[in-house]
């Protein structure tokens, strides 16, 4: 099995605090591995540390056997990796076809940009498509968290990282996120890493899992190996 992004024994700090320790993760290519853990584990800082936001002070990060720790963010990014970020990170005085296009920065090609909505955004996202000439704060809030994911998604990724897609959403768009990031990975065959608090939503689509507490990966395994334990039992279920 391929592998496309690889964390060795990473340790992050803010300041003098460490928060990342030693954490080991490995995501195979076209699978879906999930990141659990709760508030302040310090999942947003893993993938910080991924784009080279925070200062890693031991460890390796591969990215398909290229060693990127030292890239600079715009470089690690130019490598396909795309972020749906935390939040609604929407510019909100643009349109939603703005926003979209903001995804693919980097493409001149009209062409490529049409083949990328039409391929990659609109079939997931049909709501999208027939609100493209909307200003995007406009949009409910449903709509900006799909409009978050399909920017993302212009940029082509190899590897699509989600940080808490489900966030601040009502169960039954969690459930139809999570379909839509299966079809994602069991569709276009993109890489993805999941970042979630809602372990229930995470396990249910993903091959792979990691639990990070405290900044520390406490367990992984597949999804029915992590539902058994313990640890995790006692935080979700
Ligand atoms: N720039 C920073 N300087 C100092 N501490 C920080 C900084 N950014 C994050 N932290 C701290 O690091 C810890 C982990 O934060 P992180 O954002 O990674 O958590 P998280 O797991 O993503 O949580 P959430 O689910 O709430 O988004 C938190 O205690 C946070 O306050
Ligand atoms: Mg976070």
């Amino acid at each position: 099995m391929a592998e496309m992004l690889r964390m060795e024994h990473v340790t992050t700090v803010y300041g003098i605090n460490k928060m990342l320790i030693d954490v080991s993760i490995k995501v195979d290519k076209g699978k879906c591995v999930s990141l659990l853990g709760s508030n302040g584990a310090g999942k947003s800082t893993l993938i910080k540390a991924i784009l080279g936001l925070v200062k890693v002070v031991e460890g390796k990060i591969y990215f398909e056997g290229k060693d990127i720790i030292h890239y600079s963010t715009h470089r690690v990014i130019s490598l396909g990796i795309s972020i749906a970020p935390e939040g609604k990170r929407i510019f909100p005085k643009l349109t939603v076809l703005e926003n979209l296009r903001m995804g693919a920065y980097l493409v001149k090609e009209k062409k490529e940009i049409e083949r990328r909505l039409e391929e990659l955004v609109f079939p997931y996202f049909p709501r999208l498509k027939e609100r493209l000439n909307q200003i995007a704060g406009t949009l409910s809030g449903g709509e900006q968290s799909m409009l978050n994911i399909g920017r993302a998604l212009m940029g082509n990724p190899k590897l699509m990282i989600f940080d808490e897609p489900s966030f601040g959403l009502a169960p039954i768009l969690i459930q139809e996120t999570a379909e839509i990031i299966k079809k994602i990975n069991r569709e276009k065959g993109i890489t993805v890493l999941l970042v979630e608090q809602n372990a229930n939503m995470a396990l249910e689509i993903t091959h792979y899992g990691y639990f990070l507490q405290k900044g520390q990966i406490i367990a992984e395994g597949t999804p029915e190996e992590l539902k058994k334990e313990e640890i995790i039992r006692k935080a979700y279920f």
